[in-house]
């Protein structure tokens, strides 16, 4: 308990899966959390659940305005920020012969341009000391068919990590990633998909867990909040894999 008391933190995408299980256990850690997502709706729902100080704010991580809003929001709330959790994100496989403009204009807008502007917006306003965190994946380490563009977007946001990490050091800005592995979530039915499809994807994906199962949206957010806590004050630029062992055989 406590682990993070006081501290503002800013999740994306909390409406859901590893967002919201990261949202209700910084709010047990006594964080204050603004939890961000695209649907009011959604947020309405989970905010009738949860318990401690937090705000919702609608923004769509891809809407450059959306982010500077959400950010002026979280602000005028509850002053500077200290962890920004850039969690949102979309999966939709599509082979390379069917990939379309706008499915890679979606994933990217998404994935890669929403948590860059977000933290664009988000910089002046990070108290030094402060934490950024990215929800990434393993895909970029691994192949997995039909996950180019997600995969693309996930490396692409490793890359920039990396970038964000050297140019926030003077400030004492930790900024570090976590690439889960196959996560039960609601994603998998956001895919566009048949779920028959889905549940032979998810299959194929647990066969290959050397733990042999899909991990949960609680086992990343345990990550997320050592990442964002004290305990991991000497941890920078790096990411933990919270996978099962998928990316390291
Ligand atoms: N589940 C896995 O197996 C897995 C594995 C590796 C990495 N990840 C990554 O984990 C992160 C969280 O995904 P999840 O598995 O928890 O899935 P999820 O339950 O679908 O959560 C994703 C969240 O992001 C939100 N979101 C999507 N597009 C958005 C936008 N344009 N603006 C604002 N919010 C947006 C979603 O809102 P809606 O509810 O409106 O869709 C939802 O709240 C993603 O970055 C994903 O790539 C997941």
């Amino acid at each position: 308990m406590n682990k993070l008391k006081d501290k503002v933190a800013i999740i994306t995408g909390a409406n859901s899966g590893i967002g919201l299980a990261t949202a209700k256990l910084f709010l047990k850690e006594g964080a204050k959390v603004v939890l961000s997502g695209r649907r009011q709706e959604a947020l309405d729902e989970v905010a009738e659940n949860l318990e401690g100080d937090f705000i919702t704010v609608k923004a769509d991580v891809a809407i450059a305005e959306d982010n500077k809003r959400l950010i002026q929001k979280a602000t005028e709330h509850y002053g500077n920020i200290d962890i920004l959790f850039l969690n949102a994100g979309i999966a939709k496989p599509i082979p390379t012969t069917d990939i379309t403009e706008a499915h890679f204009d979606e994933i990217i807008n998404i994935n890669v341009k929403g948590p860059i502007l977000a933290i664009k917006e988000a910089l002046p306003s990070i108290n030094d000391g402060g934490t950024i965190l990215f929800t990434n994946s393993v895909v970029h380490q691994k192949g997995f068919d039909g996950l180019g563009v997600y995969s693309a977007s996930k490396g692409a946001l490793r890359a920039y990590s990396r970038v964000l990490t050297s140019e926030v050091k003077s400030r004492g800005i930790r900024v570090n990633s976590i690439a889960p592995g196959p996560i039960e979530t609601p994603l998998y039915g956001k895919m566009d998909l048949p779920m028959d499809v889905v549940q032979e994807m998810g299959k194929g994906f647990a066969e290959q867990v050397p733990l042999g199962r899909f991990g949960t949206s609680e086992e990343v957010a345990n990550a997320a909040l050592f990442l964002a806590s004290d305990e991991a004050s000497y941890i920078n630029g790096i990411e933990i894999e919270v996978d099962g062992g998928l990316s390291q055989i």
